[in-house]
């Protein structure tokens, strides 16, 4: 039988739809000494973006910006010198050039960053690792970090 005309309006508009709605996800790491850390604001300083323990992770809108819907911050990226760019949470978004890449956080081939998915970490305190975007391979001295940490959706579901 031919759909009727309402019927088929709403097919259009279904298929108009992505179907991969993003939902709110939370972001891991998957290497030491950060294996299956999660990201979410520093208690001290909620500005810095930390890789912190499950039981406090924060969940995340992602698209060309990523937002928490705990807290409604941005992560932002800055414009330091150094290979490892300072990652921000922010009211506002600055940054979009996010993307995902399968389960893999990245900045977009087309974004100011190029294809980027390297994040450096530096422990700040106990289980709390403050996360930087890393685009060569300085580290910063005095501190205990780990370089070339990729960053993951928990699974592609
Ligand atoms: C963030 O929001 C999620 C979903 O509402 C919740 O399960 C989780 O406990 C929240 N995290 C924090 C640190 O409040």
């Amino acid at each position: 039988m031919f759909p009727s005309l309402t019927s088929r309006i709403f097919l259009l508009v279904a298929a108009a739809i992505p179907t991969t709605v993003a939902k709110p996800e939370q972001i891991r790491a998957v290497t030491s000494p950060i294996f299956h850390y999660y990201l979410q604001a520093y208690p001290q300083d909620p500005i810095i973006p930390v890789m912190g323990p499950e039981s406090s992770s924060e969940y995340f809108n992602i698209g060309s910006t990523i937002q928490s819907t705990n807290t409604s911050a941005y992560l932002n990226i800055g414009d330091d010198s150094t290979s490892y760019k300072t990652l921000t949470f922010a009211d506002a978004g600055s940054t979009d050039a996010w993307a995902l890449e399968g389960d893999t956080i990245i900045t977009s081939t087309g974004s100011s960053f190029g294809r980027q998915l390297n994040f450096l970490v530096c422990q700040l305190s106990g289980s709390y690792w403050q996360v930087y975007l890393q685009m060569g391979s300085e580290t910063p001295s005095g501190k205990t970090c780990s370089n070339y940490q990729s960053l993951h959706l928990p699974c592609l579901c």
